[in-house]
């Protein structure tokens, strides 16, 4: 069994750019790919506290943790175990503020660990989760990459790319949704723009 997380970012519901898109996408998964959805919108989550980072140096250097520490630790595992139950992953970003939503900020500060999501051996750090990932970038205004190289102000596409990395998620597909700030007409021109890479990329998710 082929399983697919989603994980949405976008406060806005079906109004949003890259929740239309994600949409056109998960419409195109072929038969037998299981979807698993989380909203970052919605969900809660723990905040980064002492006992966290405590527990995080602890775990690292396998010292024992308190029972606070243990206890907010293991929400982390569940968070990260759940996260790497995937075999492909999609990622619907808005662009704020030229980089990523500080809620997908939050829960990407709460999963990545060392032990847990990469470790570093004597070639630097190598990730611990399997999967390929499509990332869904919706922006007001046009980030595309500028004579090959990236747009200076595209903090959203370099920094989930540089992440992807860390964690070992391979391969990385981009899709741009671009322009959506003209209203309903533009969003719908944006995310039509990309239907075609959108359908053919998760047609290929095996
Ligand atoms: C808090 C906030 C910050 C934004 N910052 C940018 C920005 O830096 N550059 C940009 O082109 N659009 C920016 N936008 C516009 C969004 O990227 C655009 O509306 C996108 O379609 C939002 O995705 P969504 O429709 O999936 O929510 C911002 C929107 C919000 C709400």
């Amino acid at each position: 069994m082929t399983t697919l997380l989603h994980i949405s970012t976008s406060p806005r519901g079906a109004v949003s750019a890259s929740n239309q898109a994600a949409d056109v996408f998960l419409q195109a998964l072929p038969d037998g790919v299981t979807t698993r959805h989380i909203d970052l919108a919605e969900r809660q989550m723990p905040e980064v506290t002492l006992h966290l980072t405590n527990a995080k140096q602890k775990a690292f250097i396998g010292a024992a943790l308190t029972e606070e520490e243990q206890r907010e630790w293991d929400v982390i595992v569940a968070m990260v175990d759940e996260f790497k139950a995937a075999d492909h992953y999609l990622f619907a970003v808005p662009m704020w503020n030229f980089t990523i939503p500080y809620r997908l900020k939050q829960y990407i500060d709460l999963i990545t660990h060392p032990g847990l999501t990469f470790t570093r051996d004597e070639n630097g750090p190598r990730g611990l989760v399997d999967g390929s990932v499509t990332y869904v970038y919706s922006r007001g205004g046009n980030y595309g990459p500028k004579d090959g190289k990236p747009d200076p102000f595209d903090f959203q596409s370099t920094y989930m790319s540089a992440w992807s990395r860390m964690v070992g998620l391979s391969p990385v597909q981009e899709v741009l949704v671009q322009g959506t700030m003209a209203g309903p007409e533009g969003i719908a021109n944006a995310v039509a723009g990309a239907t075609d890479q959108l359908q053919a990329l998760a047609a290929a998710i095996a």
